[in-house]
């Protein structure tokens, strides 16, 4: 019998304060014109000073907790995928679990960038396949607003915060039909956020800088080369494919990698417009957003992609 890990609840926390275009105006020199054409952003949503990578990931995982409808207990695996952990250690994934009031299970953190949460399902689903784990939460959970340079206008204009989540369980249906994972290690220059402490140098700032042209290309060209290397491992043919949820970095980054699918945007769920890029949490947001406003029906072949930082990049193709 083949097992596969199913969906079964989805989960996402946005916080209340909202930054718009306008408001980095008066800060930086751009306008809101400049950060829509380039970008397809219009605002996005900054954490309140008591909010952590935990707290949200909390929300985001009660909410998929309940609507799969089963106890916190039943979990057996926790992956938290973040670049803003609350700690270096103990690690998000363990804070969550005490949140969570959950005893037994494994729980840790992983770091892919805005990849985060594709390599989280990926490895939940060989979690599950071994047989190793039965029932797995995967959650994004970042807080871009304080890694963010608020004085350069080339990154502070793209981040926001929030968490996604999803639960996967074994199961004889369909789930995951399969996962691709890839990481280059040259490209540290062309996007990182160090950790001066680490690194013995306090003076160096803790922020992300990126040569967003430079990053832009890649990004383009290494998610065209996943959408193939996906539908070639499933036999699969574009028109196949139901819906796009993509990472939310670039509305024109998202739309290239529609068109290679030769997909209407109608089929694309784009959630950018009023988050932001909010890393590792972005494609679980949109992928929860869209399951619960009904788009996403159970049946339909869902394909979820993410490029960042590393660079790192993968998909994950799921018939919910
Ligand atoms: N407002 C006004 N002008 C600006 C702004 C701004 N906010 N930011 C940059 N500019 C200027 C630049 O200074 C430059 O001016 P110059 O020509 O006088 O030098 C000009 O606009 C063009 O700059 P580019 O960087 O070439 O602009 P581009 O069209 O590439 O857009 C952007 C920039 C939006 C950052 C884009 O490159 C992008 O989205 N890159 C990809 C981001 C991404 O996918 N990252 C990966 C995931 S993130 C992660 O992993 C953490």
């Amino acid at each position: 019998m083949t097992v596969y890990a199913r969906v079964i609840g989805t989960g996402g926390y946005l916080p209340a304060e909202i930054k718009t275009n306008e408001d980095i105006s008066k800060t930086v020199d751009t306008s809101d014109s400049w950060i829509f054409e380039r970008t397809g952003i219009t605002s996005r949503r900054i954490a309140a000073a008591h909010e952590t990578a935990s707290s949200m990931a909390e929300i985001a995982a009660r909410q998929a907790i309940e609507m799969a409808a089963i106890a916190a207990e039943e979990i057996d695996l926790i992956i938290v995928a973040t670049g803003t952990p609350d700690n270096v250690y103990p690690s998000t994934g363990c804070m969550l679990q005490h949140r969570l009031g959950i005893k037994k299970c494994v729980a840790f953190d992983i770091q892919a960038a805005c990849s985060g949460s594709i390599f989280g399902l990926d490895m939940a689903n060989q979690y599950i396949k071994s047989g190793a784990a039965k029932t797995v939460l995967v959650v994004g959970a970042e807080i871009c607003s304080r890694i963010v340079d608020w004085t350069d206008r080339g990154t502070c204009i793209l981040f926001g915060d929030g968490a996604g989540a999803v639960l996967l369980q074994a199961a004889e249906q369909e789930g995951i039909l399969s996962t691709h994972i890839h990481s280059d290690g040259r490209f540290e220059d062309l996007l990182k956020c160090p950790n001066p402490q680490a690194l013995g140098e306090p003076d160096v700032a803790g922020y992300i800088s990126m040569k967003g042209n430079e990053v832009f290309k890649v990004a383009v060209n290494t998610l065209g080369r996943i959408v193939d290397e996906t539908l070639a491992a499933n036999n699969m043919q574009k028109s196949d494919i139901d819906w796009l949820v993509p990472h939310q970095a670039n509305i024109r980054i998202i739309a290239a990698t529609a068109k290679k699918l030769k997909m209407s945007m109608d089929h694309v769920v784009v959630t950018l417009q009023e988050q932001g890029n909010t890393s590792s949490a972005s494609v679980l947001l949109a992928f929860n957003e869209a399951v619960r406003d009904g788009r996403i029906q159970r049946g339909h072949v869902v394909l979820l992609e993410a490029f960042g930082a590393g660079f790192t990049w993968g998909s994950a193709l799921i018939r919910y």
